[in-house]
């Protein structure tokens, strides 16, 4: 099955978001199958955003992301990845739609309290990347009722 990468940005942790965003992703029906709260080196983040490397807003954004603790998970099922950006809604607060967990509690796009995997290959890397004791394997007691 499907796996992403979905980490609450330190904005988020401190807000007191946490709860709320594994809410949804529980209440959708996905697994949680890793999670930890880090608080995670500058290499590390550099390491993640590396795409981003010559954006302008790099330095903030490593700043941003280094400045208290993540809540790193990785969630499984059907269309994880795509479902998973979904829920989070678009990258600019401005454009998520209401409903999804930008649309409903954030402002800017430079504190946009969460980050979801934007492909199955980026999930992969990036599982890797934050869990590389690996994950738990187990079964959800309502998947039978959750898949047909
Ligand atoms: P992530 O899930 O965090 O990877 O966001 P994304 O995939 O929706 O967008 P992208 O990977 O392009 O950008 C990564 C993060 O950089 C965003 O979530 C924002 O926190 C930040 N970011 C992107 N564009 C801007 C920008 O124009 N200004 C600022 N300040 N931050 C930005
Ligand atoms: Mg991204």
């Amino acid at each position: 099955m499907e796996r992403t990468y979905i980490m609450i940005k330190p904005d988020g942790v401190q807000r007191g978001l946490t709860g709320e965003i594994i809410k949804r992703f529980e209440q959708k029906g996905y697994k949680l199958v890793a999670m930890k709260l880090t608080k995670p080196s500058k290499e590390h983040m550099e390491k993640h955003y590396a795409d981003l490397a010559n954006k302008k807003f790099f330095p903030g954004l490593i700043e941003y992301m280094t400045s208290g603790p993540v809540c790193a998970m990785v969630w499984e099922g059907k269309n994880a990845v795509l479902e998973g950006r979904k829920m989070l809604g678009a990258t600019m607060p401005s454009d998520s739609a209401m409903g999804t967990i930008r649309g409903d509690f954030c402002i800017e796009v430079g504190r946009n309290i969460c980050h979801g995997s934007d492909a199955v290959e980026s999930a992969n890397h990036e599982i890797g990347m934050w869990f590389p004791e690996g994950v738990c394997e187990w079964t959800r007691c309502d998947e039978k009722s959750l898949y047909e």
